[in-house]
């Protein structure tokens, strides 16, 4: 294979810019991510992709749910991007600043997201040095309706190849 236009080709994909909610027992987490998509219609189904060795997979295969809070394409929205591609060690508590809700699931739910949904668990794929999450969305809510959502091209930065 063509390595160089494997990562080219891979890069040139269009990715959303998201905040991923996790939750396992009191433990609450957020974190950086582009590799989501929705599956199907019916059930809704959204797939997540999440590194193997991150804290959020921990809370993710403990809790079984999470939220994807979508994100401003805005200066406030690349801070709130920014500062959840920070690892959960040695941050700790990167919520610990932050105002947000829970709902059905019990995973946060960002007041500076623009709207959010929550899933449930439906499958996990263990996939190469990603976990592959199959979940049903089971609620959401809007912030506001005429934003503009913030996506991997706009925010100038790379995460594929
Ligand atoms: C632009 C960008 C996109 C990212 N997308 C993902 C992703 O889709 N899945 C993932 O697991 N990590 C992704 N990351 C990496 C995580 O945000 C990063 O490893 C984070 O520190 C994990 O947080 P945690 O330790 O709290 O779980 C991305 C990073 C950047 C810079």
């Amino acid at each position: 294979m063509n390595e160089g236009a494997k990562a080219t080709s891979l890069n040139q994909l269009g990715y959303g810019l998201y905040v991923i909610g996790s939750k396992f027992g009191e433990e609450l987490n957020g974190m950086t991510a582009n590799w989501v998509t929705q599956t199907s219609f019916e059930p809704p189904l959204v797939a997540i992709s999440i590194e193997s060795d991150s804290h959020t997979r921990k809370l993710i295969d403990g809790g079984q749910v999470f939220s994807v809070n979508i994100i401003e394409d805005s200066e406030e929205g690349r801070a709130i991007i920014a500062k959840y591609v920070k690892p959960q060690k040695p941050y700790r508590n990167k919520l610990g600043d932050e105002d947000f809700t829970t709902n059905l699931t019990g995973t946060p739910l960002l007041a500076g997201a623009i709207s959010w949904f929550e899933c449930e668990v439906v499958q996990t794929l263990e996939t190469g040095d990603h976990q592959l999450y199959l979940g049903r969305v089971v609620g959401a809510g809007v912030q506001q309706a005429d934003a503009v959502p913030l996506t991997l091209k706009r925010m100038g930065w790379d995460y594929g190849g």
